[in-house]
């Protein structure tokens, strides 16, 4: 059995008043919620607080990128420790909008991920194929590649800790959700080649969540799919209300 997780991501979004109104209503919200993983990534300027509102809740905290490195003459970023002593747990890797925007590539990824594992922290990685390669036919090579090129060199203890979530990039902040057939379609091929990377033993038994315009409307649907055991939510984080129905989806 893998336990749910369920991800906030809430992006470039909130000052620090909203994120810790949000952090109150959603901790009493919530608070009794013991059968499922639930994680939010603020910007990283509010983890500390938000980890101190948290506190005594189900609600960890994550980041929604870091460097590699341990300290030194980096100008902007943020490493393992310093989110660590911050009271981060998580860490989202490669999310298509660092892919897109900031050149986040495999080769980084896989550098991130193992500077995450190294030090303690809980990756969940993010792939997902673009609009142009589903339309050509290239979601399960685009994903291949990024699961190998990222996961490359990882023990299978470092493959336990892992959570992937599938983002299709044409389904976020789009309205575009892929349907529950067409996600699982993708989380059946991840689960197969996890298991042909790290056995089939562990392969069975790393999350994948999937995230791309998940809303309270149709997360009970996703979460039936048999190897959908979670979602990374965008928009419909950002409201404590629907993120809250969210998290409390209905098993089927
Ligand atoms: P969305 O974003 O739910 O707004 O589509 C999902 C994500 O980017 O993680």
């Amino acid at each position: 059995m893998r336990r749910p997780i369920l991800g906030g991501n809430w992006k470039m979004n909130k000052d620090l008043g909203q994120a810790l109104a949000y952090a109150s209503a959603f901790k009493e919200a919530v608070l009794g919620v013991d059968d499922a993983d639930i994680v939010i990534f603020p910007p990283s300027v509010y983890i500390e607080k938000l980890s101190e509102a948290f506190k005594g809740s189900p609600v960890a905290t994550g980041v929604q990128n870091l460097f590699w490195e341990e300290k030194g003459a980096f100008t902007g970023e943020l490493s393992t420790s310093m989110v660590k002593s911050v009271g981060a747990t998580y860490v989202l890797i490669g999310h298509s909008e660092r892919r897109q925007y900031f050149s986040e590539t495999n080769e980084t990824v896989n550098k991130r991920l193992k500077a995450v594992l190294k030090a303690g922290l809980i990756p969940m990685l993010c792939v997902g194929e673009r609009l142009e390669e589903r339309e050509a036919n290239e979601t399960f090579s685009v994903i291949e590649k990024q699961l190998k090129e990222g996961l490359a060199g990882l023990s299978k203890d470092d493959a336990k800790k892992l959570t992937v979530a599938y983002e299709p990039v044409w389904a976020i902040g789009t309205g575009k959700t892929a349907t529950p057939a067409i996600a699982q379609e993708v989380h059946g091929h991840i689960r197969g080649l996890l298991n042909s990377l790290f056995g089939k033993e562990i392969g069975e038994s790393i999350r994948l969540a999937y995230g791309g315009s998940v809303t309270q409307e149709n997360i009970d649907n996703l979460m039936a799919e048999k190897d959908i055991d979670g979602a990374l939510v965008g928009g419909a984080s950002l409201d404590p209300v629907s993120f809250e129905r969210i998290v409390r989806f209905r098993r089927k």
